[in-house]
């Protein structure tokens, strides 16, 4: 597996597949590979001739106090497990390749849901993860990216990105993997202890009783969601928020009103000092 980190190098491997006619694949991740971005490659060697898993930390979507110092690092295994899976290249640039000059002046905002959901607990977070992914389209010029729907307001937003500033890039969402349990794969669940992650699975069972009350015929919002705050809680967790949200806009349903339309239910709560996120489709 060839691991490239300078951008010209990563254009000029990139430039003659690209004129052979070879559809290009894009993964972006952060590192610290799961089966969740597994599926994200088989998906894209599947579907596409290049695959190109980019592995970067971004600083830029983490806030001061949050987990970019101990988030894990581990590329050999990282590029190990993406060319069992049908990479071609790992793209891992150094923070100073990517932002040669500090942090980037020109960002890219969505002005209405950056602010919502993960975005009211991670002021910038959005800004940063819009940014670097538009820069990784540009870079890679890839023909399909493929995001997880673990990160539900993530790929919508990266979805409208594109939509907004024509980018010529077509987004694949790919299905959460879970954990044999029910939890959802994430870098985040090594931080959790054994017990903890017992305990996590309040998020994931929670929102199976929820879609199970729906498909009963509850439709009132608060109900749906007070079945997965209950759960969370009654596990030890700390709800950060549970809201249902219109699959179509993403905007929050007000807790009165009765479902009436496509929706998923976000979720981001505390196990011990993890954030975890989850949703499910109703
Ligand atoms: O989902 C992630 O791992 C990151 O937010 C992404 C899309 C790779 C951007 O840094």
């Amino acid at each position: 597996m060839k691991i490239i980190s300078s951008i010209s190098e990563l254009r000029e491997t990139l430039a003659p597949l690209r004129k052979q006619g070879k559809k290009i694949g894009l993964v972006p991740t952060m590192g610290a590979l799961h089966e969740g971005h597994a599926s994200l490659i088989d998906h894209s060697s599947a579907e596409c001739d290049v695959t190109v898993v980019s592995v970067f930390l971004n600083p830029i979507q983490f806030g001061k106090n949050e987990d970019l110092d101990k988030y894990p690092r581990r590329l050999q295994a990282d590029a190990k497990l993406a060319e069992e899976h049908g990479g071609t290249f790992v793209f891992a640039p150094s923070v100073s390749e990517m932002y040669p000059n500090g942090d980037p002046l020109t960002l890219i905002r969505d002005e209405s849901l950056e602010g919502l959901y993960c975005g009211s607990y991670r002021p910038g977070h959005f800004r940063g993860v819009l940014t670097v992914v538009a820069k990784l389209f540009l870079i890679s010029c890839a023909d399909v990216a493929f995001f997880g729907e673990k990160d539900y307001q993530q790929v919508f937003l990266i979805e409208q990105m594109v939509r907004d500033l024509n980018f010529p890039i077509k987004i694949v969402r790919v299905p959460i993997v879970r954990e044999p349990s029910g939890l959802a794969r994430s870098s985040r669940n090594e931080y959790l202890t054994a017990e903890e992650k017992n305990l996590a699975l309040g998020i994931s069972r929670g929102l199976l009783a929820a879609k199970s009350a729906f498909d009963a015929g509850e439709r009132n919002v608060d109900n749906i969601r007070n079945i997965v705050k209950q759960s969370i809680a009654s596990n030890g967790g700390t709800v950060q928020y549970v809201e249902v949200a219109s699959q179509a806009t993403l905007a929050a349903l007000d807790g009165s009103a009765t479902i009436g339309e496509k929706v998923v239910i976000l979720v981001a709560a505390f196990f011990g000092t993890t954030r975890l996120i989850d949703n499910i489709e109703l």
